[in-house]
């Protein structure tokens, strides 16, 4: 069973991953906006990982006897600057994420809830992996700041991503 402060704090978190796909979703429409498709296709399938995610707990919260409990998503933006400022908004944001899971992880350790920091820890390792993908892309982008044949093969090679579903978690 889940102790109250655990579930809520769980409950916070389904939040953020929805946030989360949300922003990105938005983030992939900016990108449809200015052509650049294989930017949103990488941007889609991010937002469909961030479901998962939004999932993963809320299934782990079903399954420990909680109580899921939604509350309002608030709005993304829909406008940035260039590629290199959205891919910069979204390594902060995968930042802040980041702080988040380690917060979750400290309080499942604080009420020694062994299963919830079990369960956490898929999570410590996916925002390794989310901050490295990111910041390559970043990266790119800013050695191709005044490039603009390398954000066409850039966009290219984000269009090659695919969504892979995670065995363990149907949406
Ligand atoms: Fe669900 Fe990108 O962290």
């Amino acid at each position: 069973m889940l102790k109250d402060k655990m579930e809520k704090a769980i409950n916070d978190q389904i939040k953020w991953e929805v946030y989360s796909s949300y922003l990105y979703l938005s983030m992939s429409a900016y990108f449809e906006s200015v052509s650049l498709k294989g930017f949103a296709s990488w941007m889609r399938i991010q937002f469909m990982e961030e479901l998962t995610h939004a999932k993963r707990f809320y299934d782990f919260v079903i399954a420990r006897g909680g109580r899921v409990i939604l509350t309002e998503i608030m709005a993304p933006p829909a406008d940035w600057d260039s590629p290199q400022a959205v891919f910069e908004e979204t390594l902060k944001h995968e930042q802040h994420v980041t702080s988040r899971i380690n917060d979750l992880v400290d309080l499942a350790q604080e009420l020694k809830d062994h299963a919830t920091n079990s369960f956490l820890q898929w999570f410590v390792d996916e925002q390794v992996e989310e901050e490295e993908s990111v910041d390559e892309v970043l990266q790119s982008l800013k050695l191709n700041e005044n490039n603009p044949g390398g954000l066409f093969m850039i966009d290219k090679e984000l269009a090659q991503r695919a969504f892979v579903a995670p065995a363990d978690v149907t949406l």
